[in-house]
């Protein structure tokens, strides 16, 4: 696949803005290149000096722990900032297009409208699986990148392995797989396939099972050349200096992330038996994630009067396939039982 093909003409010419550390990499030095306040800083945390533009030692570890290249990892503020940056690479704003799957996570259709971008939605199968006849029907000449979100957000669930192989074998756009949610799955990440093709972006997070959402850390790997377009089209400094420092120190203790990990696994068996329980609850999905897909028999009555109580939960009723369900993330054991409390409550006025 020729990855210069698909890029959106602006793209093909562009020149990356150049700071000034692109120029010199090294640690020593007298620094007077970037106009910095070379006496430091005003808070006690040293933020004087601009970060690496391109956050060469948090990827070379990162490479060490996932199995891939350096040269194959884009860092971005939040994986949100990866699914931006490739439908604004690939997609010509009024012309070209993105395929979604709803009900799925909404920032792809948000990128996509801020960019000017269309989005041909093909909807998953009411039991949350790709209909996979109907996208490759639904995919046309304009058609450039395809989100499969996997676990899927809201719905849990992990999409078949045949089915996704199939479209990147298929499709001559990029197959975006957005994996913010694997660590909690049984199935395998899609990141040992990345040599077998060419068009396949997977998207990972420090915000789920790392515990670094306020961090904004998201990670896209991919084929180097994909990586390049990202890097040449970020803004020079996307990832802040505290964060890679803390990456770093957070890349040393996956056995941490791991335990918490276990005990998330833990919580939500804990309230998938809890809910199946409960009279108001009509069906809780099976979950790959750190959530529930829960249907209940008034899903917006229960989400008011939880949010009375102080329990604050998504509603996802409004979305296709998800009639009366809410999406309930796995607290703490505490959090937990008190969801469930609040729920035995609920149901006695329902
Ligand atoms: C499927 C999915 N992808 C990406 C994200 C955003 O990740 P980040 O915090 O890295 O921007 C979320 C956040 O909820 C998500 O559900």
């Amino acid at each position: 696949m020729k990855i210069e093909k698909l890029l959106r003409n602006n793209i093909k010419s562009f020149k990356a803005y150049s700071s000034a550390r692109d120029e010199y990499t090294g640690k020593e030095g007298v620094f007077l290149d970037a106009n910095e306040n070379a006496l430091g800083s005003v808070s006690q945390e040293k933020m004087n000096r601009y970060p690496d533009p391109y956050q060469r030692e948090v990827k070379n570890k990162l490479a060490e722990l996932k199995n891939v290249a350096p040269q194959n990892i884009f860092l971005g503020n939040g994986s949100d900032e990866a699914i931006d940056l490739l439908i604004r690479a690939f997609c010509e704003p009024r012309q070209e297009q993105v395929l979604t799957m709803p009900p799925t996570y909404g920032m792809y259709r948000v990128c996509a409208d801020l960019n000017d971008v269309g989005v041909t939605e093909v909807p998953l199968s009411p039991d949350f699986k790709i209909s996979l006849e109907a996208v490759e029907q639904s995919i046309s000449a304009k058609t450039k990148l395809i989100f499969i979100c996997s676990p899927n957000n809201p719905s849990g669930n992990v999409m078949a392995t045949d089915t996704v192989e199939r479209l990147l074998k298929s499709f001559q756009g990029l197959v975006v797989i957005d994996e913010a949610y694997q660590d909690f799955s049984r199935e395998a990440s899609w990141l040992k396939r990345l040599n077998d093709f060419d068009n396949l972006v997977v998207l990972q997070t420090f915000s789920k099972a790392w515990g670094m959402a306020g961090l904004r850390l998201g990670m896209a790997f991919a084929n180097e050349k994909i990586i390049q377009v990202l890097n040449t089209i970020k803004y020079p400094y996307n990832v802040n200096a505290h964060t890679q420092e803390q990456a770093l120190q957070v890349l040393e203790n996956e056995k941490l992330k791991k335990q918490m990990v276990d005990d998330i696994l833990g919580q939500r068996a804990f309230l998938i038996k809890k809910l199946n329980t409960l009279g108001c609850v009509k069906k809780v999905f099976p979950s790959d994630a750190n959530f529930l897909l829960v249907r209940f028999s008034q899903a917006k009555k229960v989400y008011k009067q939880l949010l009375e109580k102080q329990v604050i939960v998504r509603d996802r009723s409004g979305l296709i396939h998800c009639e009366n369900c809410l999406r309930i993330t796995v607290g703490t054991e505490t959090e937990n039982q008190k969801l469930i409390d609040a729920l035995k409550e609920v149901e006695k006025y329902i």
